[in-house]
């Protein structure tokens, strides 16, 4: 073990530890005036049962924060453990949407079919958080599909082993 203050000496090593909380895969989707938006997450996270809430949170850094921390409505994709071809085309000069099936939600959220579970959601309330935004969603309906998660952990892709 070691020990130290996550100062700006030790970004790398901060990073590091965070990595090591292995997560889930999302694409969180948006339309926008100039198309649909999607973003490869795993910020992604659920905060309540009763009211249905989840939370993530877009970097200040993306050249889309103010898109995604502003949206009235937005769909989170949980990806299946074969769908890291998805998960990329979603991040920085991926492909987005090029030559993928898409449809929408009732509230007009581009969405894409065939994913492990989608949460459809309306926002509910976001809050500054450094160098990111908290977005709070209220769940409007939830697509549950069946399969296995795929999983990010240590900078890696990975899959769900049970023990
Ligand atoms: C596994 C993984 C998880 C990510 N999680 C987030 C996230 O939670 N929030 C975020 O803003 N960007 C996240 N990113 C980065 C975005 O997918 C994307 O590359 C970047 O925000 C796009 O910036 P742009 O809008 O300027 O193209 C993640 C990337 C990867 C590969």
């Amino acid at each position: 073990m070691t020990s130290f203050t996550p100062d700006h000496d030790h970004a790398r090593a901060f990073r590091d530890a965070l990595g090591s909380f292995a997560t889930g895969v999302t694409v969180v989707t948006i339309p926008s005036a100039t198309g649909p938006q999607g973003l490869t997450a795993n910020s992604f996270a659920s905060l309540s049962l009763a009211p249905p809430l989840v939370l993530w949170s877009p970097g200040k850094f993306s050249r889309r924060h103010d898109l995604f921390a502003q949206a009235p409505y937005f769909s989170v994709h949980v990806l299946a453990e074969d769908q890291r071809d998805l998960a990329e085309r979603f991040t920085r000069g991926g492909a987005q949407f090029d030559g993928l099936d898409l449809a929408a939600s009732p509230e007009h959220v581009p969405v894409i079919p065939g994913v492990l579970t989608r949460f459809d959601c309306a926002l509910h309330d976001s809050h500054d958080a450094g160098d990111h935004t908290l977005v709070i969603g209220h769940v409007l309906r939830v697509e549950a599909g069946r399969g296995r998660p795929l999983v990010f952990a240590q900078g890696d892709w990975g899959a769900h082993r049970p023990l």
